[in-house]
C-alpha cells in the first residue's frame, strides 16, 4: 500500500523488499492509502535496502514515471524491473511493450516538469518583521511531479519564502527548509499582485509583434495554462494588435536617431595607434581607442577596452560591443549586458570582481535609417582583434575565461569551434588559464519561446556557477 502518490522512495522501498524476496509482479496487488487496502487484509510491505541492481537509466526514468498519474503505474513499474533484474538488455528492445510504455510516460512527466519551471507564477503575500517576503503559487500539473520540481524552485528562490499549491499536494520553502503538505484550492493564492502588473508589463515589452508564430506559440504554451498566468490576459489583445504595431516599428525606425552615427564620417586613423607599449589596462584602453588596426574603427564611435580589476581571477569574452557600449565607452552596458548581469548574479558571481572584455573592440554596424543593426564580425576582424585581447590576458592573467558565443572562442583559442562541442567542459588554454565556453547572453534574448529561453538561460547560469566554483 503506498501511502502518497509519487513518493518514490516509498515505492522502491516497497519494490526492493518484494523483488529481493522473489515475489512475481502476477502476485502483487499495488494500492494507493485511499483505495482501502485493510479491506483486503494484505500486509503492507516492509521498505527494505535489499541490494538489487538495476541499470541506472531504469532507475532515473522510475523515479519520474512514478508521478504518472496511471493507477498501474506502481505495478507497471514492478513488473519492469522485475523483468530488467532478469534482462540486462531489456530497454535496450525498443518494441517491447514494457519499454515503450515507459517511455512514453517518462516523457510525458518530462514534458510536464518542463511547464511546470515555465509556468509556475507567483503572488506575494507579505514580509515577515525581518523583512523576507513570503510568495505563494497555485498550480495544476497533470501528473504528481511537486517533490520533482520543488528542488528547482528552492535553488531559484532560496531567498524567500514561498509555498507552491497544486490540487494533490503543496510544498512549502520556509526557514530554509523543504517541506510538503496536502494538496490545496486556488483561492489560497492572491488572484493578483504588485509583482503581477511588474510581470504583465514585461511580458508586454518583450513581446515582439515581427516575430508571432501562434501555432508554435500555443504547442509551446497550451491553454490549458493560460487560467494562472498574469500575461495571458494580454496575448489576444497583443496579438491583435501585432501588425499595426509592426507597421508603427518600421516608422520609428526612422525618428530613432542616435547623433554619434554620423561621427564615423569624419574620423581618420591615428598613426598613434600602433604604439607598442602598453604597461597597464589604462593603457591599452586608450591604444584601443586609438586602434586602426582594422576598418572598423571608421564607423564606431570609440574603442571599447576590457573594464574590471587586474587582479581578477575571472576573464569574460564577449563578441563586440554593441550600440550602448559603443556609446557609452563600457562593456556590456546595453540589453545583453543586463541579461548577463542577472545571471551573474544568480550564479553567485560578483561583476565587480571580474574582468569583462569582448573579442573585437569596435562596434560592427549596418545603419539602417538612422539606426545601427549590430553585424557579427568576421573571422579576419576577430584575428586582427586578437592583438588587443591577448594583451589583455597578458596583463590580468586570469586562472579562468569564460568565452560568450562563437566570436569570443575563436577571439580567445584563435581556432573555430561549435560552442556545442566545447560546452560541459573545462578546456586547459596555452599559458596556464582554464577555460568554458558558453552561449552569448543576446541569444536568449532572441529566442521567442519563453519555455526554450527559460532552459537556455538555466543552462547559462549553471555554465557560470561552474566557473564560480572553478575559481574558489
Ligand atoms: N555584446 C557583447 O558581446 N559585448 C558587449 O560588450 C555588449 C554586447
Amino acid at each position: 500500500m503506498l501511502r502518497a502518490p509519487g513518493d518514490f522512495a516509498e515505492w522502491r522501498g516497497a519494490a526492493r523488499g518484494l523483488l529481493a524476496g522473489g515475489v512475481p509482479p502476477e502476485e502483487v496487488s499495488w494500492r494507493g492509502s485511499e483505495e482501502g487496502a485493510s479491506l483486503f487484509g494484505e500486509e503492507a510491505v516492509p521498505a527494505s535496502t535489499g541490494a538489487v541492481s538495476l541499470p541506472r537509466e531504469l532507475l532515473e526514468m522510475a523515479e519520474r514515471v512514478i508521478c504518472h498519474r496511471d493507477a498501474e503505474v506502481p505495478s507497471r513499474l514492478y513488473r519492469i524491473i522485475w523483468r530488467a533484474a532478469r534482462d540486462r538488455q531489456l530497454l535496450a528492445r525498443t518494441t517491447d511493450d514494457d519499454v515503450v510504455w515507459l517511455r512514453g510516460a517518462d516523457k510525458a512527466i518530462r514534458r510536464d516538469v518542463h511547464k511546470m519551471h515555465a509556468f509556475v507564477r507567483f503572488r506575494r503575500l507579505g514580509e515577515d518583521a525581518a523583512g523576507r517576503e513570503s510568495f505563494a503559487a497555485w498550480f495544476e500539473p497533470s501528473h504528481h511531479i511537486l517533490r520533482l520540481t520543488a528542488p528547482f524552485f528552492q535553488r531559484r528562490f532560496t531567498g524567500m519564502d514561498w509555498a507552491i499549491i497544486t490540487p494533490d499536494a503543496r510544498a512549502i520553502w520556509h526557514d530554509e527548509k523543504l517541506a510538503y503538505g496536502p494538496g490545496g484550492t486556488r483561492d489560497e493564492v492572491p488572484e493578483s499582485d504588485v509583482v503581477e502588473d511588474q510581470w504583465r508589463t514585461y511580458y508586454s515589452a518583450i513581446f515582439n509583434p515581427a516575430r508571432v508564430k501562434i501555432d508554435a506559440m500555443r504547442a509551446e504554451m497550451p491553454k490549458k495554462y493560460w487560467k494562472n498566468l498574469p500575461e495571458a490576459q494580454d496575448i489576444a489583445p497583443l496579438l491583435a494588435g501585432a501588425e499595426a504595431r509592426v507597421e508603427r516599428m518600421r516608422e520609428a525606425a526612422v525618428s530613432m536617431a542616435n547623433p554619434l552615427t554620423d561621427k564615423w564620417r569624419t574620423r581618420v586613423p591615428d598613426e598613434l595607434a600602433l604604439d607598442d607599449d602598453e604597461k597597464t589596462l589604462d593603457d591599452i584602453a586608450r591604444a584601443v581607442d586609438r586602434c586602426t588596426r582594422c576598418p572598423l574603427y571608421c564607423n564606431a564611435t570609440q574603442g571599447v577596452a576590457g573594464e574590471g580589476p587586474k587582479s581578477a581571477k575571472i576573464m569574460l569574452v564577449g563578441e563586440q560591443p554593441g550600440d550602448q557600449e559603443d556609446l557609452q565607452g563600457r562593456p556590456f552596458v546595453g540589453p545583453a549586458g543586463q541579461v548577463l548581469n542577472e545571471a551573474l548574479a544568480e550564479a553567485g558571481l560578483d561583476r565587480r570582481r571580474l574582468f569583462l572584455t569582448n573579442a573585437v573592440k569596435h562596434f560592427k554596424f549596418e545603419p539602417r535609417g538612422k539606426r545601427r543593426l549590430h553585424q557579427n564580425p568576421t573571422t579576419g576582424e576577430i584575428d586582427i582583434c586578437r592583438w588587443w585581447l591577448e594583451k589583455e590576458r597578458a596583463l590580468v592573467q586570469p586562472e579562468l575565461i569564460i568565452t560568450l558565443g562563437a566570436s569570443a572562442l575563436r577571439g580567445v583559442t584563435g581556432k573555430s569551434a561549435s560552442i556545442k562541442s566545447m560546452r560541459g567542459t573545462v578546456h586547459e588554454l596555452e599559458g596556464g588559464s582554464k577555460l568554458i565556453a558558453t552561449i552569448h547572453p543576446s541569444f536568449l534574448l532572441r529566442l521567442p519561446d519563453r519555455e526554450r529561453a527559460a532552459k537556455e538561460r538555466e543552462m547559462f547560469v549553471a555554465d557560470l556557477a561552474l566557473a564560480r566554483k572553478l575559481a574558489a
